[in-house]
């Protein structure tokens, strides 16, 4: 039995939900995918994720989604988190957060349990040790799962790597997102696990990081707080990874990094 899993990388913004729903009957047709995962973060006007925007996700048939520092952007998911059955927030955030960390999917009598956690280095304080937090919750978490993948919500490439090293005899999967830029280190670590830094994200060409290049510049060079936002239309990057994971090896037996241009 094969698990065809597509990760896709931070969904910004309108243009990056169009280009979703443009490109993902064909995607889904080229790797035979049964499974998707994205980083909905940005999905709302590059903050939070609304549930009007959860509610299209879903219909489009995505499985799961996963957050990051953007996750209380949207008063969605604090005013009605039972919305949210399919939301996922960083495991280390404080514990009076909405939302879960981590939840397993029945997939033909397999269980995958998909995980989000948030990197400490040049990211807001607040959230608890990323490592010491992951090493106790699989504790708990024994022979209640499959398959397990992470999404690593982080700046720094050293951090997620280390992450990455330190768990790799533990999980599947680990998955960088945050970024916004799609590395090209994507590998099994020992033997065992897939690991890339980040995945990419799926928004404006014409942009910074998805956003508005103007504001982004104001910002940057000056600390001017302008409101960002973002192009609508036009060229637009679809981001992902695809992995198949065999569960009668137990093993990983495919992965392609996936990096697309369309017009939407
Ligand atoms: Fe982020
Ligand atoms: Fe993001």
């Amino acid at each position: 039995m094969y698990l065809n899993l597509l990760f896709i990388g931070d969904i910004f913004g309108k243009i990056g939900r169009n280009c979703v729903e443009k490109i993902l009957p064909s995607i889904k047709k080229e790797y035979n995918i049964n499974f998707i995962i994205a980083n909905s973060e940005n999905s709302t006007h590059g903050n939070g994720c609304s549930y009007s925007n959860y509610k299209t996700f879903m219909t489009l048939g995505l499985n799961c989604l996963t957050s990051g520092n953007h996750f209380l952007g949207h008063k969605d998911v604090y005013e009605h988190p039972e919305l949210f059955d399919n939301q996922l927030r960083p495991l280390n955030f404080p514990k009076n957060y909405p939302l879960v960390g981590s939840k397993v999917y029945n997939f033909n009598n397999y269980k995958i349990r998909i995980t989000n956690m948030i990197g400490n280095t040049f990211m807001q304080p607040c959230m608890d040790n990323p490592f010491e937090t992951f090493n106790e919750f699989l504790t708990t978490v024994k022979n209640t799962h499959d398959f397990h993948l992470v999404d690593y919500h982080a700046e720094a490439t050293g951090e997620k790597r280390a992450f990455a090293e330190m768990f790799s005899n533990d999980v599947d999967a680990i998955i960088g997102t945050h970024t916004h830029v799609q590395t090209n280190d994507d590998a099994i670590l020992n033997n065992r696990t897939f690991f890339i830094t980040d995945v990419g994200y799926t928004g404006a060409v014409d942009s910074i990081l998805g956003a508005d290049k103007k504001a982004m510049i104001l910002r940057s060079a000056y600390n001017m707080r302008s409101k960002i936002s973002h192009p609508e239309t036009g060229l637009c990057n679809f981001c992902a990874v695809y992995l198949q994971y065999d569960f009668d090896k137990n093993a990983i037996t495919k992965f392609e990094k996936i990096s697309r241009k369309i017009e939407v």
